[in-house]
């Protein structure tokens, strides 16, 4: 096993944590913007399997990050649970809304969800083949908390202010949509294991706004039958978690899910994760991403501390969250020469 993600994620302590970036095939980079613009729009972006490897293959070929992550979106598993998806432009995304029984009736099955997502697994099939043998190939899918607020608000919320009113006022629905979303999100990533897909993440992007009992039943206890299903069918393949600024909460959540690693976001210093996290094991992150955007010494000076920190145990090198749209893609460049700094690499 020699690619360095998957040492890390095996739990070896490396001499320069592999890097890669969230949302790194992204409107940053001016050849995306030019595929996005010839696919015509996001979604049909996702769904062209060929067009999506080669925004994927994107920053593989001008950085060469240790790792890529499958070009796709988390609201594609509910669109193929017969969801309606857009994007308004400026704005984000868009869906019909499922707050009652007679909404949730409607949706489809979990084993429905392959007709709409075909061309996401054919994408992983062409990156296997395309991608250099170095690079680890992660497919992902979005957590049944952070779907379900998108599902339940129609729209992206900055407080989740409506799947907390749903989750309080007819708790009956709002567990079917947790259970189904758990149920199909375990089908989707072993579809995308099967295409070949490598390793496999969980992003609950809102997971933070769940507190107390809520956190466990539906943040952690999701990740664990995800996780557990996973490893059950394929015991090889690692699952990175990301309970998106869950502070304390992100204490025992390995151990607890049976992750291989978690992604932490840049609310929490490194210091903390390497006392409270990477005790467990792996960590990624977790540099601020505007940084990328406003560069110079402080983003030299913060990418060694965070190296540094986390240099006892293992580690992939990440941003806190995605990288934006005005970033500047010489900082890139400049992050991972700062990781890999003095080493043979
Ligand atoms: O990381 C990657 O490069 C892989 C591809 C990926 C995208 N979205 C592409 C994308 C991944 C892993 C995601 C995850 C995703 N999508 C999350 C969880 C992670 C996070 O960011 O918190 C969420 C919440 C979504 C839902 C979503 N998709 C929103 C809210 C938006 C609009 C916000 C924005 O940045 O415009 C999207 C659109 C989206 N997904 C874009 C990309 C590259 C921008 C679309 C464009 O080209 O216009």
């Amino acid at each position: 096993m020699t690619k360095k993600i998957l040492r890390a994620l095996a739990g070896e302590t490396l001499e320069t944590p592999p890097i890669w970036m969230m949302r790194q095939a992204g409107r940053y980079l001016p050849e995306y913007r030019a595929t996005r613009a010839q696919a015509g729009d996001f979604l049909s972006l996702c769904y062209n399997s060929e067009l999506a490897a080669e925004v994927t293959l994107q920053p593989i070929r001008r950085y060469g990050f240790d790792a890529a992550i499958l070009f796709a979106d988390i609201l594609l598993l509910p669109q193929a649970l017969g969801v309606d998806l857009w994007f308004e432009t400026g704005e984000g995304p868009r869906m019909s809304t499922t707050t009652t029984q007679a909404e949730f009736d409607q949706l489809r099955s979990v084993s429905d969800i392959h007709e709409t997502l075909n061309p996401i697994y054919e994408t992983v099939r062409i990156l296997r083949r395309e991608l250099p043998q170095e690079t680890t190939l992660i497919g992902f899918a979005g957590a049944p908390w952070t779907v379900a607020t998108y599902m339940i608000a129609g729209r992206g919320t900055k407080d989740q202010g409506p799947a907390h009113a749903l989750k309080a006022e007819n708790r009956a629905v709002f567990s079917q949509i947790i259970d189904l979303l758990t149920q199909s999100t375990i089908e989707y990533l072993a579809a995308q294991i099967d295409a070949g897909a490598e390793v496999v993440k969980i992003f609950d992007s809102w997971a933070g706004s769940l507190t107390g009992q809520d956190f466990h039943d539906f943040a952690l206890e999701p990740a664990r039958k995800i996780t557990a299903a996973i490893k059950s069918r394929y015991p090889t393949v690692p699952v990175i978690a990301f309970p998106r600024e869950a502070k304390e909460n992100y204490i025992g959540f390995a151990k607890a899910t049976g992750a291989d690693c978690v992604a932490i976001d840049n609310s929490v210093s490194a210091e903390w994760v390497a006392q409270n996290v990477q005790v467990d094991g792996c960590v990624q992150g977790n540099l601020a991403s505007s940084h990328m955007v406003t560069g110079g010494q402080a983003l030299v000076d913060e990418t060694r501390r965070i190296v540094r920190a986390l240099s006892n145990g293992p580690h992939i090198f990440n941003l806190g969250h995605g990288i934006t749209p005005d970033a500047d893609p010489d900082n890139v460049q400049i992050m991972i020469d700062t990781v890999r700094e003095g080493s043979a690499v």
